[in-house]
């Protein structure tokens, strides 16, 4: 592993640790990136689920040539849109569980285009905007029967779930779907995978979503104004390495879209893609330091200030985290453990990890965490404070902020409901 650059160890030493940093210089490097591997017209949007730092958002709405448009899945996740500079205009809502009053917070501040997951998230959605005296613009989610197996990713469609309308049962649906008071459907939304390493397989999905999304729309009559075809753009995650490289896939895309929407250049139907990872995943650093080393029965824990409440990985979701440190040209002098000061066993970063030599004050760096860092992290889990998040463009610090947990005195449904 390399030791932290002297930068590294500089921010460690002005902030303390554990920190995160996140590099705007290296955002704009994933923007530019995932614009190049989707045609141009095709319209680009920012999952803040990954990452919903302000700073970072506006730099990929502010940034570049093809300006970011916002996914958004909860208030908190607008708030940090309107804080980063989109317009509600630009915001979609997505999300299988949308309640009541997040639906009136959104609508409230002008958000129009949501993604409905089943004929009565789609009523949901209704009954809101009628409160207020809107209408929403609604995509429907389609989880697709029969959809082939990818050869890497994560798959989220095809299989029972609680994601999106079962295709099959679109033809007795749509009837009802298309008459929902409050609402107007206007296109489909498809995310049928996630973190697809492999081109051809990222290729042969979305070809497979183009394809129902026509099927759908000559035999069920699927409106398809705004076509979102999802993503599945691929980045390392809290190890080192880089993204995936798509050099083939906007031609690929082009072709399909020729082929199958030959409107597509036109606006018709307009196309979407998302990504989060992909977009700012090589931009976030956690810094951490070492505060002990200690051997057990022949195996080494280096023991960090940052656990899974600062790198959670998703880790609620059982899925396993296989975080490395990076490197930085140093050959690795160890293998260990590497694991935070939390009082559980869950609390693990990475099992034989190579490491340098290291001891208590040392500081280590985690690369590729700008996505799914701390807003995927167990943050309150045993009341440690949040880190701080650097923000740096062109070597200088931008801001650093810190999120807070903090408990207030609870005033009832109303307030739940006023938020
Ligand atoms: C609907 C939707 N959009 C976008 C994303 C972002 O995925 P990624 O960070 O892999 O690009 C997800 C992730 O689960 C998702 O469910």
């Amino acid at each position: 592993m390399n030791r932290p650059t002297d930068r590294y160890r500089e921010l460690a030493a002005r902030y303390g640790t554990p920190l995160y940093v996140y590099d705007l210089d290296l955002v704009d490097e994933g923007h530019r990136a995932l614009a190049g591997a989707v045609p141009e017209g095709v319209e680009l949007y920012y999952a803040f689920k990954a990452n919903p730092h302000p700073g970072v958002a506006r730099a990929l709405r502010e940034d570049g040539e093809r300006p970011c448009r916002a996914e958004i899945s909860s208030p908190g996740e607008l708030d940090s849109a309107l804080a980063a500079g989109y317009t509600a205009a630009e915001c979609l809502y997505t999300g299988p569980g949308k309640t009541a009053s997040e639906l009136e917070y959104a609508i409230g501040r002008g958000v129009r285009i949501f993604s409905v997951e089943s004929y009565t998230d789609l009523q949901h959605v209704g009954a809101a905007a009628l409160r207020l005296g809107a209408v929403a613009r609604c995509l429907l989610r389609v989880n697709s029967a029969g959809a082939k197996a990818a050869t890497t990713g994560i798959r989220m469609m095809g299989k029972p779930s609680q994601f999106g309308i079962d295709s099959e049962t679109l033809p007795e649906l749509m009837p009802l779907l298309t008459s929902v008071p409050g609402t107007e459907v206007v296109g489909a939304h498809f995310f049928t995978m996630s973190n697809a390493v492999d081109e051809a397989g990222l290729v042969g999905e979305f070809e497979r979503t183009v394809v129902s999304a026509v099927q759908l729309a000559e035999e069920v009559g699927l409106p398809l104004e705004l076509l979102d075809i999802g993503g599945g753009f691929s980045s390392p995650y809290a190890v080192p390495g880089e993204r995936a490289e798509y050099p083939k896939l906007a031609s690929e895309l082009e072709r399909i879209l020729d082929l199958h929407l030959p409107e597509w250049r036109s606006g018709t139907p307009q196309l979407a893609v998302e990504s989060g990872r992909y977009l700012v995943g090589g931009s976030g650093f956690l810094v951490s330091g070492v505060v002990n080393v200690k051997d057990s029965r022949g195996n080494r824990f280096v023991i960090l200030d940052a656990g899974i409440n600062t790198l959670g990985g998703l880790s609620g979701l059982g899925r396993l985290l296989p975080a490395a440190v990076q490197l930085d040209g140093e050959e690795p002098e160890q293998r260990a453990s590497l694991v935070g000061p939390l009082c559980t066993p869950g609390d693990s970063l990475g099992r034989d990890v190579q490491l340098p030599e290291l001891a208590p004050g040392d500081v280590v760096v985690v690369p590729n965490v700008g996505a799914y860092g701390v807003s995927a992290s167990l943050l309150g889990f045993l009341s440690r404070p949040a880190p701080v998040e650097v923000l740096v463009r062109g070597g200088e610090v931008v801001s650093a902020t810190r999120l807070e947990l903090v408990r207030t005195e609870a005033t009832g449904a109303a307030e739940v409901a006023a938020r």
